[in-house]
């Protein structure tokens, strides 16, 4: 009987991946149980996924590399946004399924165009201007968040500036999105699944802290400890969000819950995204497989929480340089409800996102205790530290 699946073959449908670091290396790992095949490309040699997936070593705008991709699946998607929205609409030309789209990756990849686009579809994502001389920067005001229109991530490429002087260099990189600061009281995500029939999957509310010094996520909480209203707000938003976008997916929506009450919204990732690791022991589906399924034209599954978990980033030392050497991993595989994911990388670097450790729990409290202490027991040091 044909279905609105049809299009793609199954079973056994293939899956590429533009981007082969830990998050295609975890859609590799469920892609198996969902009786998909998997294909990645990335410039760097045993990249984490290549592990569980053949990899096409190559440039992500490769043209050649990637009509090669292409033709070894049946989708495209992607694990990185560092890939150009230019060159997977030459695979769309070319009648190769991608997705999420080039047009939605257009809008996200350019923080001012997102943003352009989540006001005009009435999302409040606070005051912001595009910003590229410090003539604009004194006109919008000061103090603000600086944050470059491209390639920024993990903090990368995000400053909180007070004075020209200190805005002066980082405008010098190329143009930017300036935003009022908002006084956060506390940093909110919620993952949310589209699929091509319109049919959406929505995640807990989860809460996140961050890491001050390396300007990192740090601990995510789930479910985060937020009134019904908040919570309620937050998937309005994440709804509309992807709707608007004509999103196929799974995309990692971060919010900004004000002192006033307020919820802006701050961005969206047109994938799986590290507020959203713990779904893979705490929920019914993983956002992995979970994105798989959007991707591959499946019936999306249930994105119930099952139990409460904390999740923490194992990052590299601030010193660690070298072959990595993991300390305490004795402590979380002797702690009930803990999971550790290392990613397979080859080297340690300060900061570096080495893997993540998730514990679930009878309650939160009780999940986030027991990732407080591994978070203190747990280290991703250096041969050469
Ligand atoms: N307008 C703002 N006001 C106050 N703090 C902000 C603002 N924008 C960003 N921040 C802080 O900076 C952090 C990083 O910002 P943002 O998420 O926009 O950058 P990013 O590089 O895309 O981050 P990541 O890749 O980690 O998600 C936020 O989580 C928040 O703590
Ligand atoms: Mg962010």
């Amino acid at each position: 009987m044909a279905t609105a699946h049809s299009a793609i073959p199954r079973p056994a449908a293939r899956v590429g991946i533009v981007g082969g670091g830990q998050l295609a290396r975890m859609m590799a790992e469920a892609a198996p149980a969902l009786g998909l095949t998997i294909t990645v490309l990335d410039p760097t040699p045993d990249a984490p996924a290549s592990e569980f997936a053949p990899q096409i070593i190559a440039a992500y705008d490769d043209a050649a590399a990637l009509a090669q991709l292409a033709s070894l699946s049946d989708v495209v998607t992607i694990d990185i946004e560092a890939v150009s929205a230019g060159s997977l609409a030459a695979l769309e030309a070319a009648n190769s399924r991608v997705a999420p789209s080039s047009k939605v990756l257009g809008i996200i990849q350019d923080k001012l165009v997102q943003k352009d686009f989540l006001s005009a579809a009435g999302l409040p994502g606070g005051v912001y201007r595009g910003v590229s001389t410090l003539a604009e920067l004194r006109a919008f005001g000061l103090p603000c968040v600086l944050k470059a229109r491209r390639h920024g991530y993990d903090g990368r490429g995000v400053k909180l500036v007070r004075t020209e002087d200190e805005a002066a260099d980082f405008l010098a990189q190329g143009p930017c999105l300036a935003e009022q600061v908002v006084d956060i009281a506390r940093e909110l995500a919620v993952m949310i699944a589209r699929a091509d029939s319109g049919e959406t999957a929505l995640y807990p509310v989860v809460e996140a802290e961050f890491d001050p010094a390396a300007n990192i996520l740090n601990t995510i909480v789930a479910p985060a400890a937020v009134s019904a209203e908040v919570t309620a707000r937050c998937a309005d938003y994440a709804l509309r969000a992807v709707t608007a976008l004509d999103g196929v997916g799974i995309f990692g929506i971060e919010f900004f819950l004000t002192r006033g009450g307020e919820v802006v919204l701050n961005e969206i990732s047109p994938r799986p995204h590290n507020s959203g690791h713990y779904t893979i022991e705490a929920c019914a589906t993983s956002q992995f497989a979970q994105h798989l399924r959007a991707v591959a034209g499946l019936p999306l599954g249930s994105a119930a929480l099952l139990h409460p978990a904390a999740s923490f980033n194992l990052l590299g030392e601030p010193d660690a340089r070298g072959l990595p050497v993991y300390r305490g991993l004795d402590e979380a595989a002797a702690t009930a409800g803990a999971a550790v994911h290392l990613y397979g990388k080859h080297r340690v670097a300060p900061y570096r996102k080495m893997g993540h450790i998730t514990v679930t729990g009878t309650s939160r409290d009780d999940a986030l205790d027991n990732a407080r202490r591994l978070q203190a027991l747990v280290r991703a040091g250096g041969s050469e530290q």
